[in-house]
Parts: C-alpha cells; structure tokens; sequence
C-alpha cells in the first residue's frame, strides 16, 4: 500500500541532515554534516537532571515552563545586558528552538499571509511557513567580496519583499549557514522596516554565545529602540552548551506576543522534558567558563578546517560565529553541491552539507557548501588528513 504525503509536505522530501549524515555512517566518513557536537555537555547539567528524576519531577512540567527555568532564562537574558524580562508573562520553554520555531509561526500566521525570510535559510523556517499556509517572502545574503569581508544584503531587496500582506520577518543571528553574525547598522534597517510596516520580528539567537570576533558581537533586535513590543526572541540551550539531544529551548517576547507562542505550543507538545528543564535551570544560573573554551575550541577548528580547505582548492567565505563554515567549491570543477557532497562522503570520506537546501530562489547555493567544525580536535584532524586526497581522479 502507498499512501501520500499531504500537499503541505511533499515540496520538502527528506531532511537533508538525514540523508547526509545516513551516507556518512555507510561510508565511514567523518561527519561534518549535520551540526552536533561528538563530545559532551557539562556536568552542572547533567548531574541537576539526574537528581531532579531521582528526586520525582517526572510528570508533566507547566505548560509554560518549570518555574525555575522560566527564571533562569529570564536571569541569563538580563546578565547579557539585554534587560529585565518578566519569567512568567515573557518566557516560554519549548521543546528546542526547533519547536518554537513552529509554535511562533503557527501561533502567528493566516494562511495568505507573507513572511520575509533570509536565504540561505534554516529550513524549519520555510516548514514552518507552510505548515501555517503563509508564504515566505526571500531576501538573499551575499557572499563576501574583495570589498566587503562578511555575508551581506541589499536593503532595496529586504524593501522591495515586504508588500500588504506581510506580517512578520524572520532573522537568525549568527547564522547557520554562513556563520555571519547581523551587524548593528543592518538590524537597525531592519528594524526600521518592521517599524514602518507594523511587522513582527521572529530572532532565532541560537548560536547567540558562539561569535568569534570582538568586533562582531551578538545583538538582539529585541534591544532595539521601538523592537521588544514586536519581537518574538527564539533560542535554546543545544549549542551553547553541547546539549543537542535535550532538546530544551525557549521564546522570549512581550506578554502579548507570548500569547502567541503559547497558543500553538500548548497544542503542539505541551510541555518540555520535566527533569531536563531541571538540568538546564542549573547550568543557566551556573554556566561557568563552558562557553568560552567552546569558544577558543571552535576558533581553532575554523582556522584548521579553513586552512585545509583552501590547500584543497576550495574558496573559503570567512565564518564569524556558529560552528560552521560555508565554502565555493567551484574551483574544483563538480556539477553541483549535492555531486561535490556525494563525492566527498563517498571517496574522501568526509561527509558535509549541500547549500541548495537552505534557499527558496532555484539555482541559489549550487556552488556551495557547508561543513560544520563542532567536533573534537582529533576528528577535525581526521578529516583534515582525509582533505588531503581530495583531488579529482
Ligand atoms: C539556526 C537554527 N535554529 C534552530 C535550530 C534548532 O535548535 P534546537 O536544537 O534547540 O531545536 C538549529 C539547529 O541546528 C539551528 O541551526
């Protein structure tokens, strides 16, 4: 018996990260692939977890969060200098940011209405969308140039997808893939934008504690003049501290735009892992140095990685935060990204992402592609030795 996939679904087929990293594990390649670290997060996590199931929180959490993570989160957003946020009204705790992607949207959204997203794009974004019968609106990042050392976009493209029925623009900052980080000049123009038409603002801050240069830090648009009243602010707790698997993550956003979010994730999931919402209060309140020598790990794996990419003949776009790196493989002569993944799994034995994936205007991202250095050293080191052969027979 065969049985369809519903409309909704069928544009996207199977997920990329699936497919790659299912070809990795048959060819023995290390996998640069998908984004998860292969070493593990810190014990202040995971010892609290581990008592909150010994000592009984193992029933349903509150929808909206375990009292002390709401707090924990609200705690760690103020520490940032980002502000006083209410734990109660202004958190909610989901099931990674890959569930509240789709709880702002669908919470959100009217079928017809109009999204402006970046591309290349996470793809939950785009899922999201039609899952909501809403219709993403694209503007597309650049790759640097001789005059211009980041990712980039022309303003009169972001102006120009924004139309009447527009409700909402969706930036990730830093950004996977590029690991471009929005400066400051460019979230004021798109805050201005959200401000002239009366939009809301969905940030997706996951990477928010893994930037690499001084001169490029995080800023959230919510601590924009005029922005916290129409920003829905996503993040979670998977990258910064190597916890992927939790799948613990949040929004935060004035009370009214909380509504929002609750609205479908209540329906969506409920509530979050009880015991692992314990585990993340923990090393919310306690985060010690593990973010910053993930951080100095993560330099020196781009700075490697780099390197041995450009001796193997590929253009290397410079990554300024996330655990990714995006690279022109043009030089080397495939026919496209998904040719040149296939290849590198399959005989070099190094597994990454095609590009093509992460844009909605065809033909986009072909001449990419994207490797991901949130990995031990060793198997940094690993696949570095394995770049080496990487020569077209
Ligand atoms: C930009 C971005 N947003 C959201 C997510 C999903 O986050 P989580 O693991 O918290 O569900 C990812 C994970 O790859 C991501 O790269």
């Amino acid at each position: 018996m065969q049985t369809d996939i519903a409309h909704r679904f069928r544009p996207f087929g199977a997920s990329i990260f699936a497919e790659m990293t299912a070809l990795a594990v048959r060819h023995e390649a290390v996998n640069l692939a998908q984004g998860f670290p292969d070493f593990d997060g810190p014990p202040t996590a995971k010892d609290a977890a581990a008592r909150a199931m010994h000592e009984g929180h193992n029933q349903y959490a509150r929808m909206i969060g375990v009292p002390v993570l709401n707090r924990a989160i609200a705690a760690s957003w103020a520490r940032s200098g980002r502000g006083e946020v209410n734990p109660e009204a202004s958190v909610t705790v989901t099931n990674g940011c890959s569930e509240a992607i789709p709880a702002t949207i669908l919470g959100l959204l009217n079928p017809g209405d109009e999204v402006v997203v970046f591309e290349p794009f996470f793809d939950f974004y785009v899922t999201a969308i039609a899952m909501a019968g809403a219709i993403p609106k694209f503007v597309t990042l650049r790759p640097p140039t001789d005059e211009r050392g980041a990712w980039w976009f022309e303003p009169g493209e972001l102006r120009a997808a924004i139309g009447p029925r527009t409700r909402a623009i969706i930036v990730n900052t830093p950004h996977n893939p590029t690991g471009k980080v929005y400066t400051r000049d460019e979230l004021e123009r798109i805050a201005a934008e959200c401000i002239r038409h009366g939009l809301v603002a969905i940030t997706d801050e996951v990477y928010e504690h893994l930037t690499f240069e001084p001169t490029l830090p995080h800023i959230s648009l919510a601590t924009l003049p005029g922005m916290w009243e129409r920003t829905i602010t996503l993040s979670s707790l998977g990258k910064t501290f190597s916890l992927t698997g939790w799948k613990i993550g949040w929004a935060i956003a004035p009370e009214h735009l909380s509504r929002v979010v609750r609205a479908a994730h209540q329906y969506l999931t409920f509530c979050a892992a009880t015991p692992l919402q314990h585990g993340a209060a923990a090393v919310l309140d306690a985060p010690g140095t593990y973010a910053a020598e993930l951080r100095r790990l993560f330099i020196e794996n781009r700075d490697a990685l780099s390197a041995a990419l450009s001796r193997a003949g590929l253009r290397v776009y410079p990554s300024h935060s996330t655990y990714f790196v995006m690279a022109d493989h043009t030089p080397l002569r495939f026919a496209d990204d998904r040719a040149f993944c296939y290849y590198l799994t399959e005989r070099v034995g190094v597994a990454a992402i095609p590009p093509s994936v992460f844009y909605g205007t065809p033909g986009l991202g072909r001449d990419l592609v994207r490797f991901a250095f949130c990995k031990k050293r060793e198997t940094i080191a690993e696949a570095i030795g394995r770049l080496g052969t990487l020569a077209r027979g």
